[in-house]
């Protein structure tokens, strides 16, 4: 009876300490997780706004336009049309504003339909060079907006799609109007938050 009982509290102590291996290696990953650098949750972001917006592009603007159902156009909402998928980008990053995660990202181009999508600083006109030069590498820089520090990072903004030639070389406020397939158009600025 004593034997069976030293028996069961050595099995006792195995799962406890085993317990406590186990739990403290898996919070050692957790911890490995939370330094992600801010630089590669701006590709995460990235990767998933422009798969969005390429869909968008082509499977509903581009389709729809072609068939003759529907066109893309700045006054969607009172003429009944499809947004521009530049709107649809800006309405994004306005709810993206909604959660009070700092996150914000916008559309800049060196031949800009809109005069405010210009480059506005100094940052985002040498991020738009040196991306049309390097058009597969971001150009990034840490920002400061008063004491808040943020991670900004510009990616080239290709012509995925017919549709995006298409209406910017006919547009009449576009003063470029010679862009090809890949083409890089402008490109999108991706801010991310240094702290919380
Ligand atoms: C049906 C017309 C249309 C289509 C399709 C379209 N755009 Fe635009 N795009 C515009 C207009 C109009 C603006 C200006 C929107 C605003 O007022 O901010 C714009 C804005 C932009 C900007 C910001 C600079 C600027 O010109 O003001 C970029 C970059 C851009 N578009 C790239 C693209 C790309 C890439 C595609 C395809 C994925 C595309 N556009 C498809 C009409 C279009």
């Amino acid at each position: 009876m004593r034997r069976k009982g030293f028996l069961w509290g050595t099995v006792a102590i195995w799962i406890a300490v085993l317990g406590y291996w186990g739990m403290s290696s898996g919070a050692k990953d957790c911890d490995t997780q939370t330094g992600i650098p801010a630089e590669k949750v701006a590709e995460y972001v990235h990767a998933v706004l422009q798969s969005d917006r390429t869909f968008y592009t082509v499977h509903v603007v581009e389709r729809l336009q072609a068939k003759g159902v529907v066109t893309a156009s700045e006054n969607w909402q009172s003429a009944n049309l499809l947004p521009l998928p530049a709107q649809f980008l800006k309405e994004s990053n306005q709810l993206a504003g909604s959660t009070r995660t700092g996150i914000g990202y916008r559309l800049i181009s060196l031949w800009p339909i809109n005069k405010q999508n210009r480059g506005k600083s100094e940052f985002e006109n040498r991020g738009l060079q040196e991306t049309l030069k390097d058009p597969d590498r971001p150009y990034t820089e840490v920002v400061m907006n008063g004491p808040d520090a943020y991670l900004q990072a510009i990616y080239a903004d290709k012509a995925v799609s017919q549709a995006c030639i298409g209406c910017h070389n006919a547009h009449p406020d576009s003063p470029k109007r010679d862009f090809k397939q890949n083409d890089v158009m402008g490109g999108m600025i991706i801010s991310i938050p240094l702290k919380q």
